[in-house]
């Protein structure tokens, strides 16, 4: 049932083109517009909400801090993103005018689900992205926007996460598409540039063997930091997070331009640090600022593994290992640069010998507060 793979996780993140291509296939009419026929909110309360706020915990959190950079750009929406325990136990200033954004990859993390009812008495409207067909958070929320990544088994999450983004993409487009804002007209070429992305997620899967060597070869290291900056950085969450759930090693992941007010200190020769870059074709300079980082640690000794578009040519001076992934929009580079994170996580505990489905102390759903 593994399908010739050693581990679940292994199989799933090899599934990933596959779950984000389920996840956007049917959600467009024939004139290329958006249809959520399952986002049953009324049309004028979705218009008519001026606040977003998406909770999760886990993986799924880090999905919700993608979201956000991509609702607020397309939607021109305040969006939160909260850890759902977090949420709920301090008094959140919610009303009938949020929305509130549930993600969850099983909906049963009780935690998620007391923020869903919690949001509810205060008269927000929930949208639940679920991967868990009729489980708990989509039932009892106003409308559910299923993710068809397929069942994840390994406990860390790899496809639901990418499957995640993605449906959290098409409720930002959909937003912006109701609300007739001024990206209205910028939604079809998105919409292209996503149902481009499954093709590059396997451009990506199909270098692994060069992410396994340089797992092998880093398996007894004794700490691994990542830093990303504006999408980037939850990616380096999430490159640490996966690192710690299942190879037990400390992993941080940290906001780039955050480096030099503290975690610069942490810098000593041999530290791996991987950085996930910006497009150099994206806005804002962040290319840049993220380039010069790299500079930064490598003088400090640290040992740079950069994840970088195909092309660009700046950081490979100050980078002592490239994975490169192929172009696209800024916002949708979580989908790419995650993949090599995943992949050095699964291959670097699996050459520490430790079952990677299983890992230790985690449940694949926390039903428990
Ligand atoms: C954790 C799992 O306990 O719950 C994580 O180990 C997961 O992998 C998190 O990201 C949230 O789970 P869910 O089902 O709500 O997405």
């Amino acid at each position: 049932e593994k399908g010739g793979f050693p581990s679940f996780m292994e199989k799933e993140i090899n599934e990933q083109p596959m779950a984000v291509e389920q996840t956007l296939m049917g959600r467009t009419d024939p004139e290329g517009n958006l249809v959520l026929d399952e986002l049953k909110i009324d049309e004028s309360v979705l218009r008519a909400v001026d606040k977003i706020v998406v909770v999760a915990c886990g993986t799924a959190a880090y999905a919700g801090q993608v979201a956000r950079y991509a609702i607020e750009h397309w939607c021109r929406i305040p969006t939160e993103v909260e850890l759902a325990h977090e949420f709920r136990y301090r008094d959140p200033i919610v009303d009938e005018r949020t929305l509130v954004v549930a993600l969850s990859q099983s909906g049963e993390t009780m935690d998620t689900l007391m923020a869903v009812r919690h949001a509810q008495e205060q008269g927000a409207k929930v949208v639940a992205i679920c991967n868990t067909n009729g489980s708990t958070i989509p039932r009892e929320a106003d409308a559910a926007l299923y993710t068809h990544a397929g069942p994840e088994i390994a406990v860390a999450s790899t496809k639901a996460f990418l499957a995640q983004i993605t449906a959290a993409y098409l409720l930002g487009l959909y937003l912006a598409q109701l609300r007739g804002n001024k990206y209205k007209d910028e939604i079809a070429g998105i919409l292209a540039e996503l149902e481009a992305m499954p093709a590059k997620i396997q451009a990506v899967i199909d270098t692994q063997d060069q992410v396994k060597s340089l797992a092998q070869q880093m398996k007894d290291a004794a700490s691994v930091l990542f830093l990303g900056r504006h999408v980037g950085y939850p990616v380096a969450l999430e490159g640490a997070l996966k690192l710690k759930e299942i190879a037990y090693i400390h992993a941080e992941g940290f906001a780039a331009g955050e480096l030099k007010h503290g975690p610069i200190a942490l810098i000593e020769e041999g530290q791996p640090v991987f950085v996930i870059v910006p497009s150099p074709r994206g806005r804002d300079s962040l290319h840049a600022k993220v380039v010069s980082n790299i500079q930064e640690i490598r003088a400090r000794g640290a040992v740079t593994i950069v994840i970088a578009e195909e092309g660009d040519e700046a950081v490979a001076d100050y980078a002592n290992h490239v994975f490169r992934v192929p172009q696209a929009p800024t916002l949708l580079q979580p989908l790419l640069a995650t993949v090599p994170l995943q992949i050095f996580a699964c291959e670097l505990a699996t050459a520490k010998g430790y079952d990677v489905d299983q890992p230790r102390n985690l449940a694949k759903s926390v039903t428990v507060e």
